[in-house]
């Protein structure tokens, strides 16, 4: 939050609830029993740990106020029924108010499409420097979900080095981190110089990986380039132009498999889910992965077109962002909003060698939020 700390300027109780006013204009209401669990003395909330010690179960729901003032700082002193006292920090209270939806959510960042042009960019040297330009990296890829990280050695492991920045490298069946190359055998379309079609990775895990980094450490061949598309505005045109379709998508699992000497993945999942307020929340689409669809037989066709319907929205040029990797670079890319692809190439004309891994969201999340204490 930017600006001055809001201060409390007028209590009312109530005895259930208080109204608070700040002297920013704002008022929103607490019920008694909110403020009872979250009071921040130290008899109910270790002083180190920051944890509850309050045994919120032998706290009663009814419990009431008894007094409300407002302290000399702008802060809220509340005596309750129990005889317990607690002082809350205006601040503190303005940040967690809950009294109107419009209070608890925060907006989504708007979704792109082909528009956007190219991910936004930065330079391996200024983020993993850490600091402000590592902050730069992890807003964009929450406000975007891709980002390209330009500039950087082309050596084996560079990949890992950003993912320390970031976090920590999250392995998966693939490996630590692993090298998109064209293999004789391979045991993925990743391996080969097909296109691959715009897709999430790792459908078939239970909850697959929130970051996806790829390096790009030679590339030199014709075609290969990247798409990218965000399934944010994927579920904006299916909520337009195919609505009973996108009510299909998030209810109907559709099975993910893969299979090689030392794994055996399988997960159903629907391919799209929402969050309560109708947000994406997991995009899982990867039709080189499908496993035969088992729904009830009546159901079938109408699960895949649904499933094509998706497929068409993720190839519409309109959302499409693409890109041409130079070595150097690794994309970072929220892998549950955006789908990424490449076109084919030929493999006589050159070499095309990435070095990917992954990490967990929530691990960048944290970084992210981290960086900002004491930011403005
Ligand atoms: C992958 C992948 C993209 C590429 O390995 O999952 O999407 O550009 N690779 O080769
Ligand atoms: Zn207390
Ligand atoms: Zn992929």
């Amino acid at each position: 939050m930017s600006g001055p700390t809001p201060r409390v300027q007028a209590a009312t109780s109530r005895g259930g609830d208080v109204r608070v006013t700040w002297d920013a204009g704002v008022t929103a209401r607490f019920h008694a029993c909110w403020l009872r669990d979250n009071c921040p003395c130290p008899d109910c909330r270790h002083a180190t740990t920051g944890e509850l010690v309050l045994d919120q179960l032998h706290v009663p729901v009814d419990v009431a106020v008894v007094e409300a003032t407002v302290g000399p700082d702008g802060e809220l002193d509340v005596r309750w029924d129990d005889g317990h006292r607690g002082r809350f920090c205006g601040g503190w209270l303005h940040a967690h108010r809950y009294d109107d939806p419009a209070d608890r959510t925060t907006a989504p960042a708007p979704s792109w499409g082909a528009e956007l042009g190219a991910p936004p960019r930065f330079t391996f040297a200024d983020v993993v420097a850490g600091g402000q330009g590592l902050r730069s990296l992890l807003e964009a890829v929450a406000a975007v979900g891709l980002a390209v990280v330009a500039e950087g050695p082309t050596a084996r492991g560079t990949v890992v080095e950003l993912a320390d920045a970031i976090g920590f490298v999250l392995p998966s069946n693939f490996g630590a981190t692993y090298d998109v190359v064209t293999l004789p055998d391979a045991r993925s379309n990743a391996y080969t110089a097909l296109g691959l079609v715009t897709h999430t990775d790792l459908p078939h895990h239970a909850w697959p990986p929130g970051v996806q980094l790829l390096h790009c450490r030679e590339n030199s061949v014709t075609g290969g380039e990247s798409t990218f598309v965000d399934g944010r505005r994927v579920v904006e045109a299916l909520r337009d132009r195919a609505p009973d379709a996108l009510d299909v998508l998030t209810r109907e699992p559709i099975p993910y498999r893969y299979v090689d000497e030392g794994a055996d993945h399988r997960y159903a999942g629907p391919a799209i889910e929402l969050d309560g307020a109708g947000d994406l929340r997991i995009i899982r689409y990867a039709p080189n992965v499908v496993a035969p669809l088992q729904v009830a037989f009546d159901r079938l066709l109408q699960v895949r077109r649904a499933y094509q319907a998706l497929g068409r929205a993720v190839d519409d040029p309109a959302h499409v962002v693409r890109y041409r990797l130079q070595p150097g670079d690794i994309i970072v890319n929220d892998n549950h909003r955006v789908l990424h692809g490449r076109d084919a190439f030929d493999p006589t004309s050159g070499r095309r060698v990435l070095e990917g891994c992954y990490v967990d969201r929530s691990e960048l999340d944290s970084k992210r939020r981290v960086l900002a204490r004491g930011a403005a």
